[in-house]
């Protein structure tokens, strides 16, 4: 495994968090902090902070998302944001496919296929999670879960079109739990879906692919966690949201 063939990359999913004057602070403390990353730097913010985050961002190397997406073009969807909208305001990321919006908002593997064609049809690029539940591990089907929702997702993605999306691995029950994978349990998920990427699109693109893990990621554990020969970073959540503790994380990144 040769982790330079790939991009390390750090993501923020700040959630349903911050306002824009508190946006604005926290990205103005992280701007010093990570502006010799030796690696990419992705904010992923609500829709109301994006204009502020793009615009304090300007010029430098982070770069801002959005935490999900329409997959219709425009049309009659109450409430609903599409890629399209995004790109427009210069937003070059979007999380496909979060845990949250699994359980929380009727998300199924079909949608997220969807919604991730969009993102790429718009020329983002995609943050498609997956992961398994607790009952899901304690059953002992947590492969044949990520196989299927990796599968699913990527369906009609081709290989040129995969060099635009990240995978992340973020098993349900180590989201915002503190109760992180082990090194060891990230590790065999994170290569085991780079076996599958393998196996549907051959080695030379499963080697390119940068594949995060998430779940409970912070300032301490991140360094053993990105030490791991499949894990390329990591997507973020309550640790990103203090600078110093995702600045923390981004060096732990930095090759
Ligand atoms: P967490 O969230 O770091 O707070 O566990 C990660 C995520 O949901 O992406």
């Amino acid at each position: 495994m040769n982790k330079t063939k790939r991009p390390a990359v750090i993501a923020g999913n700040w959630k349903m968090n911050k306002n824009r004057a508190e946006a604005a602070t926290l990205i103005t403390e992280l701007l010093p902090l990570v502006k010799d990353a030796g690696c990419e730097v992705v904010l992923c913010t609500p829709y109301t902070d994006l204009e502020t985050s793009l615009a304090l961002t300007e010029g430098t190397g982070v770069k801002i998302g959005a935490e999900n997406c329409h997959w219709a073009e425009s049309g009659a969807f109450t409430g609903e944001i599409s890629a399209e909208m995004l790109r427009e305001l210069g937003v070059q990321y979007v999380i496909i496919g979060h845990s949250e919006r699994r359980q929380y908002f009727g998300e199924t593997d079909e949608t997220v296929a969807k919604r991730l064609r969009a993102a790429l049809n718009a020329g983002l690029k995609g943050i498609l999670c997956v992961g398994e539940t607790l009952e899901q591990r304690e059953a002992g089907i947590t492969e044949e879960v990520i196989a299927i929702q990796v599968k699913k997702a990527l369906a009609g993605v081709t290989a040129e079109e995969l060099r635009r999306v990240i995978l992340a691995y973020e098993p349900v029950w180590a989201i915002g739990t503190g109760r992180t994978a082990t090194e060891e349990q990230a590790g065999e998920v994170n290569g085991f879906i780079r076996g599958l990427l393998a196996r549907l699109y051959g080695e030379a693109v499963a080697e390119r692919t940068t594949i995060q893990y998430g779940g409970s990621m912070n300032a301490k554990n991140a360094a053993g966690l990105l030490a791991q020969p499949d894990i390329d970073g990591g997507l973020i959540g309550g640790a990103s949201l203090k600078a110093p503790d995702f600045a923390a994380i981004v060096a732990a990144a930095g090759r």
